[in-house]
C-alpha cells in the first residue's frame, strides 16, 4: 500500500496482547513481554489478554478465565507495573468486537486469504476451521486501532498480522476520505530474541503447540528443568565460531546464541567474541546459568500471583476500567467518521 499522504499526528502509544491457551515460553518472554517491561518506562503502553482471540479454535469455559488470570500474572511477574501500564482481558473491552465487525467491512477477503498463520494452522483442514480462526487478523487489527496504538512490540511471526492491520488503517482513512484519522502501526520486532528457535529443532519456531516439552522453557519452569533443557538442547559436534556467517548452517546454535544476546542485552557478534573457540561443555552451563538468573525471580513471583488471585483480579479489573475509558471515545468517533445513526443531544 502507498505511503499516508497525511499522517497521523496523534500521541505515541504503545499496545501488544498475548493468548490465554498455555503456560508462556521463553519465545513470548523475549520476543514480546522483555519488550513490554522496557517500553513502559518510555511509553504509555496498553496491554492486553487476547481472550478473544483464544475462542478462535475451542477453550474450555471452566479453564478459560483461569488462564486470563495466569498471563496477566506473568505480565505482573515479568515487571510489567500496574501503575505505568494498563493491563486488561479482551472480553472486558467491547469495543474489541464491535471494531472487528467494523473492519471486517474494510478489509478484503483477498487480504486474508494470503495470511500464512491460518494456513498453518488449519493445515490440511481449513474447511472445518472457525470463521473466526479465519478472521482472526481483523480482530487483531481492532485491538490495536481501537486505541489508536503508533507501535506494537511482536516476535516476527506476527509481522504479517502488523501489515494487514496498517492496510486496513490506511484503507478506512482512503475510504472515509479521514486521512491521517488512523495511525499505521509500526511492529516493534527487531533484536536477536524477535525469533525463538525450538530446542529440539533450530528450523522450527518454539512453540506451546509443539507436543515435546524439551524444545520449549516455560515461564513456569523451575532452574533444574530450565538447566537440564539447556543441557539436552540440540547442537552439533563443532565449537563456537568467530563470524556469524558460520552461524548460517548451524540454526540450533545460531538459536542459542540469540537466546544468550537477549537475556544479556548484547548482540550475536558480541556473544560470539565471548565464547569463540569454546565447546558447548562451556556455553551451555554459561546460558543455563544465566537463563536461570533471569527466569527464575519471574516465575517464582508468578507463583506468589498465582496463590493470591484476587490481587491479580484487581488490577485486570481496574486496567479494564482504563482501557475502556480509551476505548470508547475513539469508538465513538469512529461511529461518527462511518455516519452510523445517533441520538441528537
Ligand atoms: P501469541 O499469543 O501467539 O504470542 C504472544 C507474543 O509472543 C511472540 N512469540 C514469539 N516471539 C519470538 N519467538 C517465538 N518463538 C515466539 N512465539 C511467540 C508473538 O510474536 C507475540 O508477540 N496474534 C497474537 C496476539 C495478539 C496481538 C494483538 C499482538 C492479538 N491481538 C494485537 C499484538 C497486537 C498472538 O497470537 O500472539
Amino acid at each position: 500500500m502507498s505511503q499516508p499522504a497525511v499522517k497521523y499526528t496523534g500521541p505515541p502509544r504503545v499496545f501488544s496482547g498475548m493468548q490465554p491457551t498455555g503456560d508462556l515460553h521463553l519465545g513470548n518472554y523475549l520476543g514480546a513481554l522483555k519488550k513490554f517491561v522496557d517500553l513502559q518506562h518510555s511509553h504509555e503502553c496498553v496491554y492486553c489478554i487476547v481472550d478473544l482471540h483464544a475462542v478462535t479454535v475451542w477453550q474450555d469455559p471452566k479453564i478459560l478465565a483461569a488462564q486470563t488470570r495466569n498471563i496477566a500474572a506473568a505480565y505482573l511477574a515479568a515487571g510489567v507495573d500496574p501503575d505505568k501500564a494498563i493491563i486488561y482481558p479482551q472480553s472486558a473491552v467491547r469495543g474489541h468486537t464491535e471494531l472487528a465487525w467494523f473492519f471486517n467491512c474494510v478489509a478484503r477477503i483477498g487480504w486474508l486469504s494470503r495470511m500464512t498463520q491460518f494456513k498453518e494452522k488449519s493445515g490440511k483442514n481449513s474447511e472445518n476451521m472457525s470463521v473466526g480462526l479465519y478472521d482472526y487478523p481483523v480482530l487483531q487489527a481492532a485491538d490495536i486501532l481501537l486505541f489508536k496504538a503508533t507501535h506494537v512490540p511482536v516476535g516476527e511471526d506476527q509481522k504479517q498480522h502488523l501489515e494487514l492491520s496498517r492496510d486496513i488503517a490506511q484503507k478506512f482513512n482512503n475510504d472515509f476520505e479521514v486521512p491521517g484519522f488512523f495511525p499505521l502501526p509500526e511492529p516493534l520486532i527487531k533484536g536477536p530474541g524477535a525469533r525463538i528457535m525450538s530446542l529440539r529443532d533450530g528450523t522450527k519456531k518454539m512453540s506451546k503447540s509443539d507436543p515435546s516439552v524439551n524444545s520449549r522453557i516455560n515461564l513456569t519452569d523451575n532452574a533444574d528443568a530450565i538447566a537440564k533443557k539447556i543441557r539436552k538442547a540440540k547442537t552439533d559436534a563443532g565449537v563456537i565460531p568467530e563470524s556469524l556467517k558460520e552461524l548460517d548452517d548451524r540454526p540450533e546454535l545460531a538459536n542459542l546464541v540469540g537466546i544468550y544476546g537477549a537475556f544479556a542485552e548484547i548482540s550475536k557478534q558480541q556473544v560470539l567474541d565471548k565464547y569463540a573457540g569454546k565447546g558447548f561443555g562451556v556455553f551451555k552451563p554459561a546460558l543455563a546459568e544465566l537463563a536461570v538468573e533471569i527466569l527464575h525471580p519471574i516465575t517464582e513471583r508468578m507463583n506468589d500471583y498465582l496463590k493470591n488471585p484476587d490481587e491479580t483480579d484487581r488490577v485486570l479489573a481496574k486496567g479494564a476500567q482504563a482501557a475502556n475509558q480509551i476505548a470508547e471515545p475513539i469508538l465513538a468517533e469512529i461511529r461518527d467518521v462511518m455516519g452510523f445513526w445517533k441520538l441528537k443531544p
